[in-house]
């Protein structure tokens, strides 16, 4: 079922996010070894970026305050800015990296969504080069952005896609999906973990992908986005301290030209409670089975909280 909504071959299950990814790092390396190119080890990766905590996904999450305490990190990753397709362009054909891997929308930076005509760049330059394009979806994927993935409102097919956080309702899962030809890369003792695919996990998988397709919970993801972004629009020209909206579906993000910590606060104070990312951006990750008097009763609260300002 997740291989065919994902559009992807196979799929290797995991315990986590980050597990995923650091899957997915070493199925590149395994493929470039093959095709001949072992010498193709390293990783390209966007500023910005937010992978996990665990050595590989780590070495590629680009946030100086998750780094710098635990380096040496992997060698061999370079960091390009987030959307500027020439400059991914030279740093895949002058490293020529075993894999460049980033989020379509970067929650952990304050819900950046990179321009779909980036996410096609990176696609073609990746194909050009010969480089594995992993997509992490851990955050923006298993349905959360209004579609499966984000990639496929992009019109872009990676070759290797990561999923976590609501992909077993709530039990610890991840997976690495693999397009065909990475699919059968990893040979059975390449990788594992004792609890990864075990059945409660996996039971919880099939109900809520059960549920996404066939029990309206999609569809409700949609229909709270799209009431979620108009109750946000209204308050952005209500209080001009709101510089930007981001995000799609179920991800959504508030830019504040000041005062993203205090409005956090003050939103806290009143039983709402919210992260703040990249600095100056409000986080909305709402729960899929959230109700359109909850997002009213929220967006209430919010307009509160931003009057107290
Ligand atoms: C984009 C992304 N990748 C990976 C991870 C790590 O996932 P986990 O916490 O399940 O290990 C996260 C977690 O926030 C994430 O947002």
């Amino acid at each position: 079922r997740v291989t065919r909504l994902a559009r992807m071959d196979a799929v290797f299950f995991t315990n986590s996010g980050t597990e995923a990814n650091e899957a997915a790092l070493k199925l590149a390396r395994k493929h470039q070894r093959v095709l001949g190119h072992p010498e193709r080890t390293g990783f390209v990766a966007l500023e910005g970026s937010f992978h996990g905590r665990t050595m590989g996904a780590l070495s590629v999450t680009h946030t100086a305050k998750y780094r710098e305490p635990f380096e040496p990190l992997v060698p061999g990753v370079a960091f390009v800015p987030a959307g500027d397709a020439a400059a991914l362009e030279r740093a895949l054909v002058e490293q020529r990296p075993a894999a460049l891997i980033l989020e379509p929308i970067q929650g952990e930076s304050g819900v950046q969504d990179l321009d779909f005509a980036y996410l096609r760049a990176a696609r073609e330059l990746a194909t050009k080069t010969g480089t594995v394009l992993i997509f992490d979806e851990v955050q923006s994927g298993s349905g959360r952005s209004g579609t499966f993935l984000v990639a496929e409102q992009a019109g872009v097919a990676p070759d290797v896609v990561t999923l976590a956080k609501a992909i077993a309702a709530g039990l610890p899962m991840g997976m690495c999906l693999a397009s065909s030809a990475l699919a059968n890369t990893l040979q059975p003792g390449d990788h594992g973990s004792t609890f990864a695919g075990g059945p409660l996990a996996c039971r919880g998988a099939l109900v809520f992908l059960r549920e996404l397709e066939e029990g309206g919970l999609q569809h409700a993801v949609r229909e709270r986005g799209a009431q979620l972004r108009a109750g946000l629009e209204a308050l952005a020209r209500e209080f001009p301290v709101i510089v930007e909206l981001r995000g799609r579906g179920l991800i959504q993000g508030v830019r504040m030209a000041r005062g993203a910590d205090e409005l956090k606060a003050a939103l806290y104070a009143r039983g709402l409670i919210v992260n703040v990312t990249g600095g100056d951006v409000i986080r909305l990750l709402p729960p899929y089975v959230i109700r359109a008097e909850e997002i009213q009763r929220g967006l209430g609260l919010l307009r509160e909280a931003l009057a107290s300002l």
